[in-house]
């Protein structure tokens, strides 16, 4: 299998042949993770650290139970509590937790460029859930899987990303995976949501929604991040979902068979409306959900491979 990386930091250094790699193998563990013995031994022996300093449910909770199901020791790390509220340096945490012998090391940071610089002070694989604005590589891996199971294929497709592009490292993170695959991607959403220089991205730019989503394939929405603006950026909630709000009426413009994406947590009523979220037919958020696991179980099988191959050509013996 052609996966050649020792970290997975972004999409960025991503061949076309890694990204086929993790999704093959990660279609294996989604079967899997349909029956009733969903367990392997992959990482079997391997410790698992996962160090979330922003919060997160789904992806945290769908590192753990990927590392459990292939067998690892899983830790999580209570950054709410840990010596990093003390005034503990970022790097200080790292070699502290290098000490103890970590296989992979799963980190969420509000800055980006933090897990990049984290992955330099460590000897194990370290996998990016989430840097600042910065990347989301395993989200963007997750959405292509759940695109290429009900498309299909992963190429040539007409795909509206939606809403808050310019907080967003989930759209960052799909805008270069997709242009990587060739695909034909859109950025939809107001201007004071769209980072400038975004038209030099080999991306379409929209500030319209009918326009954008016309002969969509895919329809990926985002949450409007109220956490990470500090100011104005929207007139008013109301008035958002008025021009940019998934609904019934603008999804009419997309392909009749065009699918409804959103990276959770929705805010339902703001960027997309209850009822298409909850459509079966055109919905496949919670397919994303289930999709997860299973990229994230082929993504720290394939990297423990990798350190594995390392450690023995190093003359280290492990496990
Ligand atoms: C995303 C994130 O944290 O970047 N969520 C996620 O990982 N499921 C998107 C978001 O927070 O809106």
């Amino acid at each position: 299998m052609a996966f050649s990386q020792r970290h997975l930091l972004g999409i960025e250094p991503l061949s076309q042949s890694d990204i086929t790699a993790i999704l093959d193998l990660a279609d294996q563990y989604a079967e899997k993770g349909r029956g009733t013995v969903k367990h392997g031994d992959a990482l079997a022996g391997l410790t698992q650290i996962n160090m979330f300093f922003e919060n997160s449910t789904r992806t945290q909770a769908s590192f753990e139970l990927a590392g459990k199901r292939l067998g690892a020791d899983v830790m999580n790390m209570a950054m709410q509590t840990s010596s990093v509220k003390k005034g503990e340096t970022l790097i200080d945490t790292a070699l502290t937790l290098n000490a103890m012998h970590p296989d992979l090391l799963v980190v969420r940071h509000p800055h980006s460029g933090a897990v990049n610089l984290l992955a330099e002070k460590v000897n194990c694989a370290v996998l990016n859930a989430g840097d600042g604005k910065h990347e989301h590589p395993t989200q963007a891996l997750l959405d292509a899987l759940t695109i290429r199971r009900a498309k299909g294929r992963l190429h040539r497709l007409n795909i509206a990303i939606c809403g808050d592009i310019s907080h967003s490292r989930v759209a960052r993170s799909n805008l270069i995976l997709l242009g990587k695959m060739e695909n034909r991607v859109k950025l939809v959403g107001p201007s004071t949501l769209m980072p400038s220089g975004a038209a030099e991205w080999g991306v379409e730019v929209y500030d319209d929604m009918v326009e954008g989503l016309k002969d969509a394939d895919v329809v990926m929405m985002l949450r409007l991040q109220r956490e990470r603006m500090d100011g104005g950026f929207i007139p008013s909630e109301r008035e958002y979902y008025h021009r940019y709000g998934l609904d019934a009426e603008k999804l009419s413009h997309a392909k009749d068979d065009a699918i409804v994406m959103h990276p959770g947590p929705m805010n339902r009523g703001v960027e997309i409306d209850g009822t298409i979220a909850d459509d079966i037919n055109r919905s496949v958020i919670q397919e994303q959900v289930e999709m997860g696991v299973a990229v994230r179980m082929a993504a720290m099988d394939l990297l423990a491979r990798n350190l594995m191959v390392r450690r023995a050509d190093k003359g280290e013996v492990y496990v």
